[in-house]
């Protein structure tokens, strides 16, 4: 789960790291209400999970609480990037001397953290690890041993840090760490952590993305989760316990382990180019044992999806014999009744396949179509999709 820069800073305040003090507000009134409180110039910020913001015009200065109000609403509803501006960070302006870049990151590749530093920040550090490999140091980071003093004074001295500020830096980094673990995070963002001309080093920005793997040991982290931002379909599919991703083409897609479903989506996509370019439209992988109520909660979340033409239903029969699953699809589209209005191409295999397609021709329902191959049965379901 991503973290609006409000919330970010939040968290990097709690561990120590210097912020600047600020609300969010959701109208102009309330931007101005924040501005008069803070005293002074202020920067209204477009609070979406997204970057480049003040690239789109969603970071704007204002000197005072009218200007507050207005910036503000010039920046509400702002779309950067798809994500509607629903809300601004009022906080207070700062005179900037130099801005750096500072983050730890889960390094997936080498099976480790990373800790990424550069006095070059404030630019995007796409562009810096691009254009100038050697202002960004990168340094792995043991998950074991982590971050102690001497560990942080290496990252600031590989990013060559100013000397008169080696000192709050070092303090920051292990405080980053330290938050970076408290919360189980796969990144912690400061860019731009920038020096004050009093000399003062403070975060400006922050983006975090918390590892939802550990939300069972991290209760407090759901005051987090942004049920108006989420995808609806997607957080249907979380109340069912299903393993649900939304994806934008028409051939809905419903598989049992998550290779097979990661094949499926391939095969769909390479269909779909004979038949006007669909696509699947989410992944969806019900797991082993895939009873009619999980099959039914699949059909229900992808039926309801309007993008959906057609839906391809997967199984290879392993533990859960393919008859099992007949069944479960059977008795999936008696419980959905009338919602189940579009075709289903399914393609059974594996562990008691004959039975299983017996059970499905018996039943001879008008939605079904049964494919024996995969690429047979994604080459119908895009087909079908195509609307031919
Ligand atoms: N409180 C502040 N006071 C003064 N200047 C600021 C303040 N916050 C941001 N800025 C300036 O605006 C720039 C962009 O702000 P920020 O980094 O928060 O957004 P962004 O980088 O455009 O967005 P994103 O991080 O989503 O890509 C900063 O590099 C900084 O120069
Ligand atoms: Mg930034």
């Amino acid at each position: 789960m991503d973290l609006y820069e409000y919330q970010a800073k939040e968290i990097f305040a709690s561990h120590g790291i210097p912020t600047l003090p600020g609300s969010v507000a959701t109208d102009p009134n309330g931007a101005q209400a924040v501005a008069e409180e803070i005293g002074g110039p202020v920067v209204v910020k477009a609070q979406v999970k997204a970057g480049g913001r003040g690239k789109a015009g969603g970071v704007k200065l204002a000197e005072t609480p009218d200007e507050a109000r207005s910036k503000a609403e010039a920046i509400l509803g702002l779309d950067i990037k798809g994500h509607t501006t629903r809300q601004v960070l009022v906080t207070e302006a700062s005179d900037i001397a130099d801005e750096y870049y500072l983050s730890f990151l889960l390094d997936r590749a080498n099976r480790s953290f990373l800790a990424m530093a550069s006095v070059e920040g404030g630019m995007e550090i796409e562009e810096v690890a691009a254009t100038k490999p050697e202002a960004l140091a990168r340094i792995p980071i043991d998950p074991i041993r982590g971050v102690d003093e001497a560990k942080a004074r290496e990252i600031v001295e590989a990013a060559k840090f100013p000397a008169e500020i080696t000192d709050q830096v070092t303090e920051i980094v292990a405080r980053l760490w330290e938050a970076f673990v408290a919360e189980d995070a796969t990144l912690f963002e400061i860019n731009p952590l920038v020096k004050d001309p009093q000399g003062k080093v403070i975060a400006l920005d922050g983006k975090v993305t918390l590892d939802d793997n550990a939300a069972f040991r991290q209760s407090k982290q759901s005051e987090y989760v942004d049920e108006g931002a989420e995808d609806p379909l997607e957080a249907k599919a979380k109340a069912k316990d299903l393993n649900y991703v939304k994806l934008d083409g028409e051939v809905g897609i419903i598989g049992n382990g998550a290779g097979l479903v990661m094949s499926t989506l391939d095969v769909v996509a390479y269909a779909g180019a004979d038949h006007g370019n669909v696509k699947p439209a989410n992944f969806l992988d019900i797991g082993g044992g895939a009873s009619a109520e999980v099959m039914a909660a699949g059909l229900d979340v992808i039926l309801g999806d309007p993008d959906v033409k057609s839906v391809f239903v997967n199984v290879f029969g392993g533990i859960t014999a393919c008859d099992a699953v007949a069944n479960g699809i059977v008795q999936a589209l008696k419980m959905l009744g009338d919602e189940a209005a579009k075709p289903l191409v399914v393609r059974l295999d594996g562990n008691n396949v004959e039975e299983g397609r017996r059970i499905l021709a018996e039943a001879d329902h008008p939605l079904v179509t049964l494919v024996d191959t995969m690429d047979g049965a994604a080459d119908k379901a895009a087909e079908l999709a195509a609307g031919k």
